[in-house]
């Protein structure tokens, strides 16, 4: 074993306040496994990771890291590591198997283990209702496109209430809409693989029901809820001072910040910036715009980087770009994503200047970085300096007296990363995926020492 030289910090967790709420984030799909087990229904991400040159080197979810198995040996390790606070999502087609219909009565068992295993351990369940995982059935009558999507949305939802509402009381709705409607829906790299407007605008403006739908009915059935929903956000930067830089940088601020979160606050969609968002008309009906707005209890904001855009006449509809971040001589991630600490202070600044908007917790933070496995150590002080210096951006938000109420790093194990398959690792823990052998990193000791 080498001994652990973790760089000094200067902060403990007890610097952010009591109240401040410390946990760590997963998603169904990306650790559970298990994929058929007990009647699980298939997913889109199942149906997706099966057809060949989606995914990196064709890998896939169907054992993930076997969370579905091995969730009391991961739940005991953050307990162990003082963490109180873990959020995961439910499987759809595990608890309805094709989306709508009759409930699988072992995929309700599962969850409801696995929620009462974390309370009698003392950790707090933060459940998120749609983290990608759409059911397969759903995705044959055209998934999120089709505007059926808000009353099978809303069936499955109330059934989770009502299974698991007396002990969960924390929920987020979606989980990064512009995600799954962008990258499934438009550029076709996540599940479902569609392509173009006519599947994004519809699932667009379906994924914008269904967040205020599902926030009134977790607030109709679970008493005392807190309901949030959570938006992937990216401070922008214009690649010059150029006026078509700005332009174009305003244009992917609106397309990749504000499109979710400002119809729900009755702002409607920002097509003063991006003027084909005019043809969600196409697939609205009277009182969407009053049903899409949901007073959500907190907002859940994902951040890490920035994006840098710049002018480009070719790039239908915007006429902007990303610039990769490798093309820009920064330090990245191994996602190609630019190390941008600031980003995350400037996201909670953005945010809070909504009004209407009550509490922020950052729901996500945190990055994939080559990870060397040596005498059964993992000395990852990339992810640690990384996790420390958004950390001093967020507590330089709170001291400025902005609201950001929590903090949960993505992700608690290494585990499967869409379509980068299982070479991204984001873990705090290491996971030998032959084994399934679980090994504490450097950043998660440190964790364990910031909390405790
Ligand atoms: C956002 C997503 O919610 C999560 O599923 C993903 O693994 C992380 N970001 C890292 O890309």
């Amino acid at each position: 074993m080498i001994k652990d030289n973790l760089p000094s910090f200067g902060l403990t967790s007890k610097d952010f306040g009591e109240d401040f709420t410390w946990g760590v984030s997963t998603a169904a799909y990306q650790i559970e496994g298990a994929y058929n087990l007990h009647n699980k229904g298939a997913s889109i991400w199942d149906t997706f990771t099966s057809k060949k040159g989606n995914i990196h080197n064709n890998e896939h979810g169907q054992v993930a890291v076997d969370f579905y198995h091995k969730y009391k040996e991961d739940i005991l390790l953050m307990k162990a590591m003082y963490i109180k606070h873990f959020r995961f999502s439910l499987s759809w087609s595990r608890i309805l198997p094709n989306g709508i219909g009759a409930i699988n009565n072992e995929g309700i068992d599962f969850y409801n283990k696995l929620i009462n295993f974390c309370l009698e351990h003392g950790l707090t369940p933060w459940v998120t209702l749609y983290h990608w995982d759409l059911p397969e059935a759903l995705q044959q009558k055209g998934g999120w496109a089709n505007r059926e999507i808000i009353d099978w949305f809303k069936a499955y939802v109330s059934i989770c209430c009502k299974a698991f509402g007396d002990r969960v009381k924390n929920w987020m709705v979606l989980n990064e809409p512009m995600v799954f409607t962008g990258a499934g829906y438009y550029l076709g790299v996540h599940a479902p693989g569609k392509k173009g407007l006519k599947q994004f605008l519809p699932a667009v403006h379906h994924a914008v029901l269904c967040q205020a739908e599902g926030g009134r009915i977790v607030r109709s059935l679970v008493a005392n809820a807190n309901v949030g929903t959570t938006f992937s956000c990216s401070q922008i930067t214009p690649y010059s001072s150029k006026p078509k830089d700005i332009l174009a940088a305003s244009k992917a601020d609106a397309l990749l910040n504000r499109l979710f979160i400002e119809p729900s606050l009755g702002m409607g969609y920002p097509t003063e910036n991006v003027s084909v968002l005019k043809q969600i008309e196409k697939y609205s009906k009277p009182g969407d715009v009053e049903n899409s707005i949901f007073e959500f209890d907190f907002i859940g904001i994902q951040n890490y980087t920035r994006e840098v855009v710049k002018h480009n006449y070719f790039i239908p509809y915007i006429q902007a770009r990303i610039v990769k971040a490798s093309k820009r001589a920064v330090k990245t991630t191994l996602m190609d994503w630019e190390v941008y600490p600031p980003s995350i202070y400037n996201m909670i600044k953005k945010f809070n200047a909504y009004k209407g908007v009550h509490k922020i917790l950052i729901t996500e933070n945190g990055a994939a970085f080559t990870d060397t496995l040596l005498n059964n150590s993992v000395h990852d002080v990339d992810r640690l300096q990384y996790l420390q210096n958004y950390l001093q951006q967020v507590k330089k938000a709170q001291n400025e007296g902005l609201k950001v109420d929590g903090y949960f790093v993505w992700t608690f194990t290494d585990n499967f990363e869409w379509a980068e398959g299982y070479k991204p690792r984001f873990g705090l823990v290491y996971v030998d995926f032959k084994t399934q052998k679980r090994i504490l990193k450097s950043s998660g000791r440190w964790f364990k020492k910031f909390l405790s």
